[in-house]
């Protein structure tokens, strides 16, 4: 199952993607973490891991992948082949507790030009990538909605969408709701950083509070773990409760569409 995670920046994108990931490691399935944000370098911490080489590496970097995409005037397949996990090159992921992660690309900088070279290969990559069933792909996306204008979540089976206790959070469950249903795509919500106050005011304003499939409250050593950049070691009730329903939704997968509510 393939799976993209979004929502606005801090929202705890990369916190539940690194949760969710070691989760399901745990209970024996095998996790492919994509490094989706061009500009944010927390991920591979959170996960206990070094950052792996950037992939558009593999098509002789940005420039190359950039020329490529001008020459073709945007049609260029740089996958003519499906892939498996096991067809990513070693140089390109690394590997802990049976969770790979890769990283799409980042910035690294100045006047180094746009992020549509890594946008266009994960995009390409996301939807020619197989995965079996005991196999997840978890895509921890850059902040806010452009990857539903990139086309990359018309590859995944599912949208997880974070939501943290703010205005524009709330306004933003709509949007992405609506961008979901637009493609196709079943779409939830973690509620994250929840406290006793917010908790009711989170579920009587998200869009659709039928699809909160969690709810996770601020947690103190995830904060800790978080600001020293620590590995993530905690083990939230509320994620193992997530996992449970992703896995149930992923034995009931038919094809490569997930049915199936909260
Ligand atoms: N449930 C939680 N309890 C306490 N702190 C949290 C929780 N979830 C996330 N945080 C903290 O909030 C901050 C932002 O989290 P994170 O980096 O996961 O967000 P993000 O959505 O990936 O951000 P960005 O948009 O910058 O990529 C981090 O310092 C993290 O430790
Ligand atoms: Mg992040």
């Amino acid at each position: 199952m393939k799976v993209t995670i979004c929502g606005k920046g801090g929202c705890g994108k990369s916190t539940v993607t690194s949760l969710l990931a070691k989760a399901l490691a745990r209970r024996g399935n095998e996790v492919l973490v994509i490094d989706s944000d061009e500009s944010n370098y927390g991920l591979h911490r959170q996960l206990g891991m070094e950052l792996p080489g950037d992939f558009t590496g593999y098509f002789g970097g940005k420039e190359n992948v950039l020329n490529d995409m001008l020459l073709s005037k945007f049609t260029h397949q740089f996958f003519q082949e499906t892939w498996t996990m096991k067809d990513i090159p070693e140089k390109y992921y690394n590997l802990k507790d049976g969770v790979k992660l890769m990283v799409s690309g980042k910035i690294h900088q100045a006047n180094e030009g746009c992020s549509c070279a890594m946008g266009t290969v994960m995009t390409q990559f996301v939807q020619n990538l197989r995965l079996a069933e005991n196999q997840f792909a978890l895509l921890d996306m850059e902040a806010g909605v452009e990857h539903f204008g990139r086309g990359i979540d018309n590859g995944v089976d599912l949208v997880l969408m974070i939501v943290d206790p703010s205005y524009e959070s709330l306004q933003l469950s709509k949007k992405v709701g609506e961008l979901a249903e637009s493609i196709g795509k079943p779409f939830y919500y973690v509620l994250n950083k929840v406290t006793e106050d917010s908790r009711e005011m989170m579920y009587e304003n998200v869009w659709r509070p039928e699809q909160v499939a969690a709810c996770l409250g601020t947690d103190s050593a995830i904060m800790k773990e978080g600001l020293t950049g620590k590995e993530l070691s905690e083990k939230p009730e509320p994620i193992e409760r997530l996992t449970d329903f992703l896995l149930s939704l992923a034995s009931k997968q038919e094809g490569s569409h997930v049915t199936g509510t909260v």
